[in-house]
């Protein structure tokens, strides 16, 4: 890992990306350094799950570059995702295995060690009822599913962390636990991004947040020493784009 190394962990420069004839990414510039937490916002269709695309290896850029720690996600895909753990909004892994199962196995799928001393911290981490731990999945809510997704996550111990609309159909509490998570995943290091609609999570959880708009970062705003981000000013500067919220 590079751990240590002034390399951001996520980093796309100048990339372009189109489906067909329609251009999405147009000279993407954005970077993540590990132990920080980046929020991207932008209007539904302006290209957020796109850019987490480009760095799962999922798409080929027409131009510009990609890096997760160094890795080039198109020719080393496998490497670039040792180094990921990624979160979709809707978390798909086996509802007919227990938490513990559904750990297990993708760690193993992985390569890593499946002991209980490294599943058991995790799941504790994410705060997921202990009574839960060996119950199928079927029976989750969404917000019991994503905690498990993101104990696999910390169980894999990747410097990178990529999660695409986390907060959306949490309630309020399941919010605040969620952002107590990237609390976590901050202090251990790991590079954050975090799309979202949540202007509010955002506000309460990310060291900088940036605007994607016409395929490219129109404005970023980073957190200032004890200042956090103005969420009035961001509301109207969000919906004063003519975009969904
Ligand atoms: N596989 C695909 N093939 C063709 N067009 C696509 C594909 N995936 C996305 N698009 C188009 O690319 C644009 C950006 O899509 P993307 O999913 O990256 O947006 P987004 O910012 O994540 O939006 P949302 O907030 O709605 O999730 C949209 O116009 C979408 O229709
Ligand atoms: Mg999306």
């Amino acid at each position: 890992m590079a751990q240590g190394t002034a390399e951001p962990a996520i980093e796309l420069a100048g990339v372009q990306h189109s489906y067909g004839t329609a251009p999405v990414l147009r000279g993407l510039d954005l970077s993540v350094q590990r132990g920080e937490i980046y929020a991207l916002l932008g209007g539904n269709g302006a290209g957020k799950s796109t850019t987490l695309s480009a760095l799962l290896g999922f798409i080929a850029p027409s131009s510009g570059s990609v890096r997760v720690c160094g890795i080039d996600p198109v020719s080393d895909p496998r490497g670039a995702r040792a180094q990921m753990a990624y979160v979709p909004e809707n978390v798909s892994l086996y509802d007919h295995l227990t938490a513990r199962e559904n750990i297990a196995y993708f760690l193993a799928l992985a390569g890593h060690d499946t002991g209980a001393s490294v599943i058991e911290p995790a799941l504790g981490a994410v705060g997921l009822d202990s009574q839960a731990w060996d119950r199928r999945m079927s029976g989750f809510s969404k917000g019991m599913r994503q905690k498990v997704a993101i104990a696999l996550a910390l169980a894999r111990d990747v410097p990178v962390l990529l999660l695409d609309e986390p907060t959306s159909g949490l309630d309020p509490r399941a919010v605040l636990e969620f952002n107590g998570l990237l609390d976590t995943a901050r202090e251990r290091q790991v590079a954050v991004l975090m799309v979202t609609h949540d202007l509010v999570s955002a506000v309460d959880i990310a060291d900088r947040i940036g605007f994607l708009t016409a395929g490219r970062i129109e404005e970023e705003q980073q957190a200032g020493e004890g200042a956090r981000f103005d969420l009035n000013a961001l509301h109207d500067r969000y919906a004063g784009t003519g975009q969904a919220i």
